[in-house]
């Protein structure tokens, strides 16, 4: 008897760096899939602290306790990604209901683009105020985000030219 196919998702983004807010889906996501494949997005038209590869180290240092994680690159369309690579799911999660507009118009377009599917997932409420964005802002002045990164990406942001850390 032939096994079942593996189940499998893609939690794309921008991980620049990546916070326990993206942990917390990142792990919760794990128990539902056999696999999930976190996928740092290459984006040129955007500028970022950290290089796709220093992101890419981050979230495999982060994610190695999860046997089912792997982590990858990718530029393009998401669903060309999830094409290429068998996926039919993205997952992604929701901080508050701002975050629902954009990212249902995606997953929708999405849908409609190349019928792979959403999963929205909301985000535990600990984390609903963290973006990377204000983990940058706040790192850069020397403020404290020990609570709202994994240690080695806190190490990366203290080691970063310009922080007062
Ligand atoms: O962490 P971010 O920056 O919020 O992630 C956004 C990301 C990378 C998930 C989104 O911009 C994306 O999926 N980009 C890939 C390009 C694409 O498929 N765009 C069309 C979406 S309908």
């Amino acid at each position: 008897m032939t096994p079942p196919p593996l189940r499998r998702a893609v939690c794309p983004g921008s991980f620049d760096p990546v916070t326990n807010g993206h942990l917390d889906i990142i792990g919760r996501a794990a128990h539902l899939y056999d696999e999930l494949v976190v996928a740092v997005f290459i984006n040129q038209a955007k500028s970022s602290l950290f290089t796709v590869e220093e992101r890419r180290e981050m979230l495999l240092e982060a994610t190695a306790q999860y046997g089912n994680v792997r982590i990858d690159t990718f530029h393009g369309l998401v669903v060309d990604y999830c094409r290429d690579n068998g996926i039919p799911v993205i997952v992604k999660g929701l901080r508050a209901v701002s975050d629902f507009d954009y990212e249902l118009q995606m997953a929708q377009m999405n849908r409609g683009l190349a019928g792979v599917d959403t999963l929205f997932m909301p985000t535990n409420p600990e984390y609903s105020f963290l973006a990377s964005s204000l983990v940058k802002e706040i790192a850069k002045w020397g403020g404290d985000v020990s609570s709202l990164v994994p240690p080695n990406v806190l190490k990366r942001l203290l080691e970063r030219p310009g922080s007062d850390g």
